[in-house]
């Protein structure tokens, strides 16, 4: 059984490099937060604007942790979810974790338009917006760094991902 639980801020590509890992491993790909989304019923925004960031954080540690896994999956995490509770010891406890390290520029320009679907940067923009990240990223540093494997970000391929895990 092999589940690899892949980490790291908004923008970092969990959900685009999961989907090419898990099909290069011929494992199955489960995004934790579409979970959410479906169990739900709404978007995460939605979520956010209904009930509230704390509602969320229990939420989204709730489903990590019953979820029924298949025998072997690579799984992506929202960016706040080994920050709460015991989620990184747990991920570390039932799988491996991959931290997908990248500097708050990169992020940014990553995320592009799509920042607007995170309600936690919706509102910042430009020097607001990188200042923000790049508190933030130093702070939670301090969970995603207890991961078992940490790539750079930037140059990460499927393969160079699947050689680390390997
Ligand atoms: C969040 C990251 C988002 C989502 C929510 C909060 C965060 O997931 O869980 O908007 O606090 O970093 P992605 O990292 O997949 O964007």
């Amino acid at each position: 059984m092999a589940r690899i639980f892949l980490i790291g801020y908004m923008g970092s590509g969990k959900t685009t490099l999961g989907r090419k890992l898990a099909t290069r491993l011929n494992y199955q790909f489960i995004d934790l937060d579409h979970v959410l989304e479906e169990q739900a019923g709404m978007t995460i925004a939605e979520y956010f604007a209904s009930f509230s960031e704390t509602a969320f954080r229990v939420a989204e540690s709730e489903i990590l942790k019953s979820t029924a896994y298949p025998e072997n999956a690579v799984i992506s995490t929202g960016g706040g979810l080994p920050c709460f509770f015991d989620n990184m010891e747990w991920m570390n406890a039932n799988g491996t974790t991959l931290y997908i390290n990248l500097n708050p520029k990169a992020l940014i320009s990553r995320l592009g338009n799509n920042k607007d679907d995170r309600p936690i940067l919706r509102d910042k923009h430009g020097d607001e917006l990188l200042a923000f990240i790049t508190e933030k990223l130093e702070e939670r540093n301090a969970f995603y760094l207890k991961a078992n494997l940490i790539a750079d970000g930037l140059n990460l391929t499927a393969e160079r991902a699947a050689a680390l895990i390997a």
